[in-house]
This record gives C-alpha cells, structure tokens and sequence, in this order.
C-alpha cells in the first residue's frame, strides 16, 4: 500500500466511436466528446499533483481510418491546442509531444512546435501529447538516432545509453498506464517506457471519464506491489 500519487500517467484514451455509435452519432461527434473528457481529465491531472500526463490521441495506425475521420481528429487536436492556451497559462502546464513530428501535416506542426514553445518555461505539469505516435516507431526513430551518432560502436548499444535516444529522455517512465473502454492491449503505446508500468483497464468510454474515474485508477494504483521482478 502507498499512498504517493504515480508521478507519470498514460492514457490510452479509447472508446469514441463507440460512445457516439451508442447514441446512433457519428463517429466524429464521439471525438469531440472525447477531446471534452482529454481537457476535464488534464485539469483533473493537474489538481491531482500529478507531474507528467501523456496522452495517446493518434497512433501510427489511426492512418488507416477514413480521411475524413484523420481530418477530423486532426483538427481537433488543433483546437486542442488553442482553446488550452489560458488555461495553460494559468496552470504552468507545459506541452510536450511525442511521435513521428515529420509525417504530420504541416498545419498541425506548426501549431504543436508553437505550443511547445510557448509554454517552455512553464514549471507545473507536463503534458506530452502522443500524436502519430507508435511505440515501435519511436524505438526505430532512436536506433536510427543512435546509428548516425555511434557507428563505430553500435554492437556495444545498451540500454541506458539508448534510452536517450528515445523522444523524451528526461520524462521518467509511466508508473501506470490508463486504458478506457475495455480493451486488454498496448495498441503501441509506449512499448520501452512501459515496460514496468502499472496497467488499469477500465469498461468506461473516454468521453464520459470524470475526475473520480482518474482517482479511482490512482486508489487502484496504491493498491499495488511494484517489484520490478525482485522479492520484497
Ligand atoms: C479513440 O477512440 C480515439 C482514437 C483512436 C483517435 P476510437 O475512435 O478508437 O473509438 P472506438 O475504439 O472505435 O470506440
Ligand atoms: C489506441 O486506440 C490509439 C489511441 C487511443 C490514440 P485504437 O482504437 O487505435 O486501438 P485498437 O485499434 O483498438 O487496438
Ligand atoms: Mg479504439
């Protein structure tokens, strides 16, 4: 039993399509419900004490959804940006990204390199926005990284040294990762940083998450023993 709040959560924020086809919506409006529950949850975060906040809102493979569907959620996350700007201020919330920053359009780019910018000093919680992001996708981006920077020495590659190759070295790993709407799976999500992550899946769609669904993930969290494969 603990009682400290994990200082990095994850969330795989799933179950859109699925809210909006419960009310006979389209697929897109569950989006927008969903983008409602990301802002809710990320002040929710805040409060909390958390320190680091990642949110999984695209991965490598959402390409192969229609192109309206891509455009739509595109431009959500733009709003996203926007519309959060006063209350990052407010809050010292400082933006990250993690991702292939390349393979976006360069709308959304320029928004997110703004964001970022704009809110780098900030000293209050990090939120790192996962966005075309693919666990297997970071990992090779690294290695391509580490190749270019030690090509003489790649056969003597070890795990510290490469993790700094990885898109934020200084984030600590999750302690838990977040799964809405009932799937058993990663999806890609931070394959190398989560490696000893606490895992909560719960039945509940993302857009009707609350702040007591986040506390009551953390209550289930301190529940935990965390031996990182030793004996206590
Ligand atoms: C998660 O909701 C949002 C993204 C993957 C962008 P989904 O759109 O995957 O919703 P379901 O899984 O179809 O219900
Ligand atoms: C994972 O959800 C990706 C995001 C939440 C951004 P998906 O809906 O894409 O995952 P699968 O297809 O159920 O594995
Ligand atoms: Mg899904």
């Amino acid at each position: 039993m603990q009682d400290t709040i994990p200082a990095h959560v994850g969330i795989i924020m799933d179950g859109n399509g699925r809210w909006a086809q419960k009310r006979g919506l389209v697929r897109t409006q569950g989006h927008l419900e969903g983008l409602k529950a990301a802002k809710r949850i990320t002040k929710a975060a805040s409060d909390l004490g958390i320190k680091y906040l990642t949110l999984y809102a695209f991965s490598t493979e959402n390409w192969k959804r229609s192109s309206d569907e891509v455009s739509f959620i595109m431009n959500l996350i733009k709003q996203y940006l926007r519309s959060e700007m006063d209350f990052s201020i407010r809050n010292k919330i400082r933006t990250r990204f993690t991702g292939d920053f390349e393979g976006l359009p360069d709308s959304i780019k320029k928004e997110i390199a703004d964001t970022i910018r704009d809110t780098a000093d900030f000293e209050g919680m990090q939120v790192v926005l996962a966005i075309n992001y693919g666990g297997r996708d970071e990992i090779i981006r690294a290695f391509r990284k580490y190749a270019a920077n030690n090509a003489e020495t790649t056969a003597e590659i070890n795990e510290n040294d490469f993790h700094m190759y990885l898109d934020n070295p200084d984030i600590p790993d999750p302690d838990l990762i977040i799964r809405s709407a009932g799937e058993y799976r990663t999806s890609n999500f931070l394959l190398w940083e989560g490696a000893y992550s606490e895992l909560y899946i719960s039945d509940k769609l993302w857009p009707d998450w609350e702040k007591c669904d986040l506390e009551i993930a953390i209550a289930d969290f301190q529940k935990r023993d965390r031996r990182y494969g030793g004996i206590k």
